[in-house]
């Protein structure tokens, strides 16, 4: 798909689908067009028939006309970014429905920055066309182009800029989506690994990927006994990827950014009850968001150097399978009961986090479905957020309320650390019934301590059950925005 800005007069610009943002009245380049209609969006309004208030979307079809559609959409009382992006993800919703060509989106209406109102439409249009049925997909492939019109020129640049970086978030994010959704049997470890080499061989522009892959054997030689452990069940055979994305200078300290790749979460020996099963073929997402991100990064090209970490291996219980009471030493030393195998995800994570340090990182950030708990906690809608550094923290907090991907900080006191202690090793791996979330936190701090971190819970956000079952692509919007910052 293709996103261009313009400020040309309205007349002159061809489009098969017009999006305009009406707020409380009927303002500048929405007036115009009103007058273009002879007056009906006017109408529309007062007749009540359109109300304008946020999300509200209108699909009017003009057959005849060679600008054939119209959607207007409400804006009335959109003020947070949290509203806008919902609001144009509705008017996304509704273009991709269409069989349009070419878009027109009228970057008024709204009061936002320019660049990232532009960058908002791009990641949503991108979004809305993905399907993860390839029948579908060709069908939303009929939007070939979509330009972003503001009033005057310095504006234009601004939205060329927007559009590149929310058109590269959004591809990221259906990435991570694709690879979400895909079954276990096809999205297995080694599927993962040819996917970060694919994206590596894709490298085209300055800012370049490279990517290495370490098998068992060499994890085993790195003595990374915790991440191992998850694997013993399984005849799948685990990977450790490691891509490494250069876009500033070699001196410059990188992100390090680790993702949970459990691609089949069985619960291992501690098995998980039967129902909805299925969905731990979802607890990869972590580990998705990270190619995800690496994908966005190759097309945005940021002033950042960014190594992506991911422990990938299936949950499973056969029988070499870890069992409840084991006791295995991590590659930091420090040593672990485990006394439930489905709390595996902070077994992976803390030897990939261990195994960070070795790049001198300016911060480390790891995303994981890590804990049922955080769904009761903040529901599906916001991820949790833990984090040894309290800028860190907040730099996290409003990356997540820029891009509308958002997170919610818990504490990691020492009170919680301690539900953690065992007498037959250094701690345990699960901290019992309650604070699940914050436990498991406590659990990866104690492998953290060398550098700036932060750990994403993204359990309750990563995919929706039900009817629309299906992953998000989040948080790539949150570590892109926070990556975006970064470049400055
Ligand atoms: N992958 C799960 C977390 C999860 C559960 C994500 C449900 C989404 C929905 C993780 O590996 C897990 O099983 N965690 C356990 C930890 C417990 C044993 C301490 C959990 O949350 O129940
Ligand atoms: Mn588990
Ligand atoms: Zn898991």
């Amino acid at each position: 798909m293709k996103f261009t800005a313009s400020c040309a007069a309205l007349s002159d610009l061809k489009a098969d689908c017009l999006i305009l943002p009406i707020g409380s009245q009927l303002k500048n380049s929405a007036e115009t067009i009103n007058k273009s209609y002879n007056g009906m969006i006017a109408t529309l309004i007062k007749s009540g028939e359109f109300t304008a208030k946020s999300g509200e979307v209108m699909l009017l079809n003009f057959p005849e006309s060679p600008l054939k559609r119209l959607i207007l959409l409400g804006t009335d009382g959109a003020s947070t970014p949290q509203q806008i992006i919902k609001a144009a993800e509705k008017a996304a919703a509704a273009l991709s429905k269409t069989s349009s060509k070419n878009a027109l989106w009228i970057g008024e209406g709204v009061s936002a920055n320019t660049e990232w109102l532009a960058g908002i439409v791009a990641r949503n249009i991108c979004t809305a066309t993905y399907s993860y049925k390839k029948t579908e997909r060709a069908k939303l492939a009929s939007l070939k182009s979509v330009t972003f019109w503001t009033s005057n020129q310095s504006a234009v640049k601004a939205a060329k800029a927007g559009l590149k970086f929310g058109a590269a978030v959004g591809m990221g994010m259906n990435r991570a989506r694709q690879l979400g959704n895909l079954p276990a049997n096809i999205c297995t470890p080694s599927y993962l690994a040819d996917q970060a080499k694919e994206i590596a061989n894709s490298n085209r522009a300055k800012a370049k990927i490279t990517t290495t892959i370490l098998n068992s054997a060499q994890m085993h030689k790195l003595k990374m006994n915790a991440l191992l452990s998850v694997a013993a069940g399984t005849d799948a055979p685990p990977h450790l990827i490691v891509m490494n994305y250069q876009g500033s200078t070699a001196k410059t300290k990188p992100v390090v950014l680790v993702g949970k790749a459990v691609t089949f979460d069985s619960g291992g020996i501690s098995l998980k009850p039967g129902r909805g099963m299925d969905e731990m073929k979802f607890d990869m997402c972590g580990g998705a968001s990270v190619l995800g991100v690496m994908t966005a990064l190759l097309e945005t090209q940021l002033a950042v150097n960014v190594v992506g970490i991911i422990p990938a291996t299936e949950n499973m219980p056969n029988g070499k399978a870890t069992k409840p009471g084991d006791v295995v030493t991590s590659m930091s030393g420090q040593t672990i009961e485990i006394l439930n195998t489905d709390a595996e995800g902070r077994l992976i994570l803390c030897d990939a986090l261990t195994y960070a340090a070795k790049f001198k990182p300016d911060t480390v950030i790891d995303i994981a479905t890590l804990t049922g708990a955080v769904i009761g906690a903040l529901g599906k809608e916001t991820c949790g957020l833990l984090a040894n550094d309290k800028q860190l923290a907040e730099q996290l907090i409003s990356s997540g309320t820029q891009s509308g991907d958002r997170a919610w900080q818990f504490p990691l006191w020492e009170e919680y650390d301690q539900l953690l202690s065992s007498n037959f090793a250094d701690m345990a791996n699960i901290g019992g019934p309650q604070a699940g979330t914050i436990t498991a936190g406590c659990f990866l701090a104690r492998f953290t301590k060398d550098y700036k971190w932060a750990h994403l819970d993204i359990a309750g956000t990563a995919w929706v059950s039900g009817k629309n079952k299906g992953a998000t692509g989040r948080p790539v919007p949150l570590l892109m925005e926070y990556l975006r910052n970064k470049a400055g």
